[in-house]
């Protein structure tokens, strides 16, 4: 399940990552590419204790509290330092699976559920540069407006496609849900989904409280803390 989750920074927080970042150290993003990955990863990244890398990770951290679809998704249990990359003209991050298990210089370690893209440059400063992600019911591919983020589950296959023009600039992260099951993940997601829907169509229903009440009581069962 692939979740587009809009306006996650806004266009002034947006700005101050592109100015942050004109003035970064880049380095090789092959730094922190496993085994495998190492041999199709052609991209620029900001290490992970850079001071920017600190700064900008924590403005998309309070976004992402302040984000209920992305709660709802995700339903995280310990999200990863946020990370940032870029591509120039001409590169690119072939076929690949992410590291199931990411290690943080600060101790942490987390179980990497699901996958997330957070774009700051806009389909505009770009062109290729698609993010692909495969499923079971075909290749997606996804390039958004700057600000907007896609989440999709860690387990899948994705590319990037190659640069053709400009830069492209994005945040990307894992997380640890407290659902390590994907398909019960996504069936608390839509759950959730509707009674939002059905609370503000028919606020006054019995039902919502009797679904909310099942909501709860499928995620005590299910939730991994
Ligand atoms: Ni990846």
């Amino acid at each position: 399940m692939m979740i587009h989750i809009p306006n996650v920074l806004t266009p002034e927080q947006v700005a101050r990552c592109r100015d942050v970042m004109t003035r970064a150290a880049w380095v090789d993003g092959r730094a922190t590419a496993g085994h495998q990955s190492v041999q199709v990863k052609k991209n620029l990244q900001l290490p992970e204790s850079a001071p920017e890398s600190r700064e900008l990770g924590q403005m998309v951290m309070e976004a992402l509290g302040r984000s209920s679809l992305f709660m709802s998704a995700v339903l995280p249990k310990q999200v990863f330092p946020p990370l940032f990359n870029r591509y120039d003209a001409g590169m690119t991050f072939g076929s690949h699976v992410d590291n199931s298990i990411r290690s943080h210089a600060s101790g942490l370690q987390i179980r990497t559920d699901v996958s997330s893209t957070l774009f700051i440059s806009g389909p505009e400063d770009y062109d290729g540069g698609e993010l692909v992600v495969e499923d079971t019911y075909g290749q997606h591919s996804v390039k958004l407006p700057a600000g907007d983020m896609i989440v999709y589950p860690a387990t899948s296959l994705h590319h990037v496609t190659p640069i053709t023009r400009g830069s492209r600039i994005a945040s990307f992260f894992w997380t640890q849900s407290m659902i390590r099951d994907e398909s019960k993940r996504s069936l608390l997601f839509d759950m959730d989904m509707a009674i939002i829907k059905l609370n503000r169509d028919h606020p006054e229903h019995a039902s919502v409280v009797e679904l909310t009440s099942v909501y709860h009581n499928l995620l005590r069962q299910w939730a991994e803390l």
